[in-house]
């Protein structure tokens, strides 16, 4: 009996996991356990005070939960490590995303969106996302390798065979299926294909300093004065976590806030030429659709949470989607609203954290929300833009994060 409940809620999140919690939120059920395979009896909590006790909680650590991610991102990438090693190899990257003033960003992604969308047609349906997944990717290698666009032909291919090879999400989690038997194997060419980017990154770090601007360069820069303990396998294994990161997750945002405007006829309004406003959608986007439905913490020992007790070994899933559809801290939270991002007061930290929380917030974050901004000014410069069905968008898995259905297909109308 057990068994079957575990099997059909497995089923039911992995299908559609926004599905999911709704039956949650319907009932008024913010806060749970649920079964889920490899969870060990996982509590997802939505309610800000237990959010905030989680992330208070030193017995809940971010970065255990997520060993599954490391075949992708290496053994010490940022979002597999925890503590102390945390926090000092974080440092320097967060440095260089953080900075206030990132020219170098929007230079970059209006350069590849002037690129990119040389082949698009008017009047012809194209996926939004696959469109903003180009700019994002071209942008991030320039960023953080300093490679430029001459170079990308060989780096996109790698990237692409690389990503062909696990697009089942079904290796993520299956341990069993990860034996290598040769590159006939799935697995087998998984670990081929990531091998060659791996090398093509590692022969890059020598050239790095050539432009000096690339997060690869400074972080090499720290390490000549000193400043970080870093070696070469570990910089290829933080860029590699910095391209897989830095590029799907904000051109599947941009298309979500572009297909939520056209969802509620907001494409066309004259707000949209100020970047607040812009700003404000692209907050409220992530509010309804937090790309990243929950965080991960695991208990390293035996622990409470709102009187439950969590198992070493278990583990608490702080919820974005279930906190940012919580109907005591925001009014008619099933409407997309950017309103609610610029009049009054911004929803308390824990009642909204589509970049995560606390000291593992996404380290990326100031560099996306500028990205995402200019990727919607210029999107909506495009022309007339239209859905391609009139049915309202609906979310589709895509690896570990929610994606607009079909990539959010969509043309526009040149009004030239
Ligand atoms: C809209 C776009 C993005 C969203 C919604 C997003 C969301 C998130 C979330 C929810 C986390 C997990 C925090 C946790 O485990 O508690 C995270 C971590 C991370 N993100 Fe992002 N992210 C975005 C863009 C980016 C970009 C552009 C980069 C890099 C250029 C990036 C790099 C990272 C890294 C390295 C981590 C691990 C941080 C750590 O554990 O210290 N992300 N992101």
């Amino acid at each position: 009996m057990q068994l079957f409940e575990t099997v059909r809620n497995a089923a039911s999140w992995y299908r559609d996991p926004y599905g999911f919690l709704d039956q949650r939120i319907a009932v008024g059920n913010y806060d749970f356990r649920v079964d889920l395979p490899g969870s060990n009896a996982a509590m997802f909590v939505g309610s800000p005070e237990l959010i905030d006790e989680v992330i208070r909680n030193r017995n809940l650590v971010g970065g255990e939960g997520l060993r599954f991610v490391q075949p992708f991102t290496g053994p010490r990438a940022l979002i597999v490590i925890s503590g102390a090693e945390h926090q000092s190899r974080r440092r320097p990257i967060q440095k260089v995303f953080f900075q206030s003033d990132d020219r170098w960003m929007i230079e970059l992604t209006e350069r590849y969106f002037d690129l990119v969308s040389r082949d698009l047609t008017a009047n012809r349906v194209f996926p939004l996302v696959r469109f903003y997944e180009q700019v994002t990717l071209h942008t991030i290698i320039d960023y953080v390798l300093g490679v430029k666009e001459h170079e990308h032909a060989a780096i996109f291919r790698l990237l692409k065979n690389w990503m062909q090879s696990f697009e089942s999400p079904l290796w993520l989690f299956l341990k069993p299926l990860q034996r290598n038997f040769g590159s006939l194997t799935p697995w087998g060419r998984f670990l081929r294909e990531r091998e060659a980017v791996w090398n093509w990154i590692h022969s890059h770090i020598q050239n790095a300093a050539s432009d000096s601007r690339s997060v690869l360069a400074r972080l090499v820069a720290d390490r000549n004065a000193g400043k970080l303990q870093i070696s070469d396998e570990d910089l290829v294994w933080q860029c590699i976590e910095l391209l897989l990161f830095g590029h799907d997750t904000t051109a599947c945002g941009s298309a979500w806030v572009v297909m939520h405007l056209l969802d509620n006829s907001m494409s066309r309004t004259k707000e949209l030429d100020s970047a607040h406003y812009r700003e404000a959608c692209i907050k409220e986007a992530l509010r309804y659709t937090p790309m990243v439905v929950h965080v991960t913490r695991q208990a390293v020992a035996d622990t409470r949470i709102g009187g439950e007790t969590i198992r070493k070994g278990q583990k608490v899933f702080p919820c974005a989607y279930l906190a940012h559809h919580h109907r005591d801290h925001y009014e008619r939270p099933d409407v997309f609203d950017p309103g609610r991002f610029i009049a009054g007061n911004p929803p308390p930290r824990s009642s909204y954290f589509p970049f995560g929380i606390g000291s593992r917030i996404c380290v990326g974050m100031p560099f996306a929300l500028g990205q995402m901004n200019i990727l919607l000014r210029r999107t909506l410069d495009l022309g007339r833009l239209a859905k391609a069905s009139q049915e309202q968008t609906r979310a589709q898995r895509k690896f570990i994060i929610m994606a607009p259905e079909k990539g959010g297909l969509v043309s526009y109308e040149s009004l030239s």
